[in-house]
């Protein structure tokens, strides 16, 4: 990727989920163009530590926290930590997700109220904690979003997700619009059908999935994680400092569904 490697010095990024298959690869391509980074997780931290190290990425520019961002005191927490330990905060990823795969009409109510809670309320709360904390340290901060090309095309299978990534496009757009004049900035990032994570999981355990997702990437394979930390790349750089209220779409043309 063309970018310098020092990009991003100077930059302190928060994430959530940043342990997981996708995250591990954007917090490596952060760090390695210079940015802090605060990680956040559910997984305890000597796993976290083991993942951070296992994928190469330098101890020093990093502090994790351990916290379930459902819940407003783990946000609070994070926030506060994140200052303490590198200093104001200029950009924050929203990144935690989860998926629970099934036919619409099988969901009950308990799994529609996690799937709305881990992917869109933890964005709203960490969101809104990450502005406060932007405004009060005089920062003209950035929030950046993982939604998904989903959230724009019913794929079968996932209609909470679907709902939840809709829901956080237009989140996205609202602290946009209401954050503009202090300077902050608001994007998402929608990645295709990535070859890692909860994608991979479903390919490698669904048969229908994957000769679903085979017809359904207009490229062609499925989308690198490395690809998904190029956006974010981009994203936090000053490249697109002019950005605010877009969705940068990365799909390898999935969103172009259904293919003839
Ligand atoms: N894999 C794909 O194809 C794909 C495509 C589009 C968008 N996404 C999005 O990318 C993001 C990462 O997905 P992934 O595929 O790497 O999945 P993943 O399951 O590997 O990563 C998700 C991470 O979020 C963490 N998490 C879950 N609940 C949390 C909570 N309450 N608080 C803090 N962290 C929590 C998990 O522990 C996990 O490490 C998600 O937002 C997902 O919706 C993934």
């Amino acid at each position: 990727m063309p970018f310098r490697d020092d990009a991003l010095a100077g930059q302190h990024i928060v994430i959530s989920g940043g342990v997981g298959a996708i995250g591990l690869h954007v917090v490596r391509a952060l760090t390695s163009h210079g940015a802090s980074m605060t990680v956040n997780d559910v997984i305890e931290p000597e796993e976290a530590q083991r993942r951070l190290s296992e994928a190469g990425i330098q101890p020093e520019q990093i502090h994790y926290l351990r916290g379930d961002l459902t819940r407003t005191v783990d946000v609070e927490q994070l926030v506060e930590s994140a200052r303490a330990r590198f200093g104001p905060i200029h950009t924050t990823l929203c990144h935690a997700g989860m998926v629970i795969a099934k036919p619409l009409m099988e969901y009950n109510e308990a799994e529609w109220d996690r799937i709305m809670a881990v992917n869109t309320k933890s964005a709203f709360l960490l969101g809104q904690a990450s502005v406060r904390a932007m405004l009060a340290d005089g920062i003209k901060g950035h929030l950046i979003f993982t939604t998904s090309w989903v959230a724009e095309t019913p794929w079968p299978g996932i209609a909470p997700y679907i709902a939840s990534k809709a829901a956080m496009n237009q989140l996205m757009r609202s602290f946009a619009r209401e954050l503009a004049d202090k300077g902050i900035r608001a994007n998402g990032v929608a990645p295709g059908i990535v070859g890692a994570g909860m994608a991979k999981r479903q390919w490698d355990t669904e048969p229908d999935y994957r000769a679903r997702a085979e017809k359904a990437i207009p490229l062609g394979y499925l989308q690198a994680p490395e690809s998904v930390a190029d956006a974010f790349l981009f994203l936090c750089s000053s490249a697109a400092s002019y950005m605010t209220g877009s969705v940068l779409l990365v799909d390898g043309g999935c969103s172009l569904y259904p293919m003839d």
